[in-house]
C-alpha cells in the first residue's frame, strides 16, 4: 500500500517534470572582491528555498566558496569520509577528464544543494588546458554528462579574472549574472567584461544572455553607493535589477560559520534581500518554476 502511494507519488512528480534541463547561470566579474562568491552562495541557498534543485560550481582556484561551505565540515559525513576524498574530486579533475562531473558532485545537506569543489591545483590546471583543442569547451562538455534532470540550476562562481576558466563559464552558461560592488572604480572592467561576452557570443555560444547586473555591497547612506548605483542604470538601464545587496556584517559573518544567509539569519533583512533578488532573476530570465513542485 505504501509502496503503491509512493509509485503514484513518483509518477505525479514525474508527470509535473517540465524542465528538460538545466538551466546555468554565472556570477561573473573579473574584479576580485565584488562579492560573486558571497552572492553565489546566498543565491543558491535562495533557489533551494524556492524549491529548485541547485548545483554550485566553484571555478576558483582561490577556492573561496568551498572553503567557506566546507571548513565547517558542512559537506555530508557519508559522502566525503574527508577532506582528502574533496582535493581530489573537484572541478580540475572533472576538466581534466580524470574524473567524470558527477563524481566530483558532493551535497551540503545544510543548506539542501550541491557543490562541486575546487582547490589550489586548477590554476595549474587553466595553464595546461590551454595547450587542448576545444579548451573553451570543457566545462560545457563535463556539464553535458550531467543527467539532465538531476538539477533545475547550475550556479558557476568565476573566477577574478576574464581566463580560460572564465571563458569555460561563458561558454557553458545561459545567462550572464554580473554583481557590481557599489563603490570607486566599480564600472573599471564592465567594458572589458562586455566586449569578452560579447565575443563569445559572436564566436561559440550565440545563445547565452547577459542582461542581469546586481549592485552588491550597497551603503545607501553614503552619496558613492548612490552614485555608483544610478550611472549603473544610467548605462545598463533595466538589466540592473530593483533588488540591491546592501553591505551587511551579518552576510559577511556567515562564511566564517560555513553558512549561507538562510542558515545563519534566516529571518534578517539579508536573508529577505536575497529571496526578493532570486525572485526577479527567476521572472527577469524566464526561469521556469521548480521541476517537482506540486500543485
Ligand atoms: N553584502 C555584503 N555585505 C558585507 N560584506 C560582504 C557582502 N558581500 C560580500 N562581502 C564580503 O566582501 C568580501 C568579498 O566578497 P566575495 O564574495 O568573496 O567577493 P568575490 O567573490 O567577488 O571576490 C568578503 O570578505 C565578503 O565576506
Ligand atoms: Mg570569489
Amino acid at each position: 500500500m505504501a509502496e503503491n502511494h509512493s509509485e503514484e507519488l513518483k509518477s505525479q512528480q514525474h508527470s509535473s517534470h517540465r524542465y528538460s534541463s538545466h538551466r546555468c547561470l554565472a556570477f561573473i566579474n573579473q574584479k576580485g572582491g565584488v562579492g560573486k562568491t558571497t552572492l553565489a552562495i546566498n543565491c543558491a541557498a535562495g533557489y533551494v528555498q524556492m524549491g529548485y534543485r541547485v548545483l554550485l560550481v566553484d571555478l576558483d582556484p582561490q577556492a573561496h566558496l568551498t572553503t567557506s561551505l566546507i571548513d565547517s565540515s558542512s559537506v555530508d559525513s557519508s559522502q566525503a569520509a574527508s577532506l582528502e576524498r574533496i582535493s581530489e574530486f573537484t572541478i580540475e579533475a572533472a576538466l581534466r577528464r580524470e574524473k567524470s562531473i558527477e563524481e566530483c558532485i558532493f551535497e551540503v545537506p545544510e543548506e539542501g544543494f550541491s557543490l562541486v569543489p575546487s582547490d589550489i591545483n586548477l590554476s595549474a590546471a587553466e595553464n595546461d588546458l590551454y595547450q587542448e583543442l576545444g579548451r573553451e569547451l570543457l566545462l560545457k562538455d563535463a556539464l553535458a554528462k550531467l543527467p539532465k534532470d538531476r538539477f533545475d540550476l547550475i550556479i558557476l562562481d568565476c573566477p577574478p579574472s576574464l581566463g580560460l576558466l572564465s571563458l569555460n563559464a561563458l561558454v557553458a552558461a545561459d545567462d550572464v549574472i554580473v554583481p557590481v560592488q557599489a563603490e570607486y572604480l566599480a564600472l573599471q572592467g564592465m567594458v572589458h567584461l562586455r566586449e569578452v561576452v560579447s565575443l563569445v557570443q559572436q564566436r561559440l555560444h550565440p545563445q547565452l544572455s547577459c542582461r542581469v547586473v546586481v549592485p552588491t555591497m550597497v551603503d545607501l547612506r553614503t552619496r558613492l553607493s548612490r552614485e555608483v548605483i544610478d550611472s549603473l542604470r544610467e548605462i545598463y538601464s533595466d538589466e540592473v535589477t530593483n533588488t540591491v545587496i546592501h553591505s551587511r556584517v551579518k552576510v559577511a559573518e556567515a562564511p566564517s560559520f560555513g553558512m549561507s544567509i538562510f542558515n545563519y539569519d534566516r529571518k534578517g533583512p539579508a536573508a529577505q534581500e536575497i529571496a526578493n533578488l532570486c525572485q526577479e532573476i527567476v521572472e527577469k530570465l524566464g526561469i521556469e518554476a521548480p521541476a517537482l513542485e506540486l500543485g
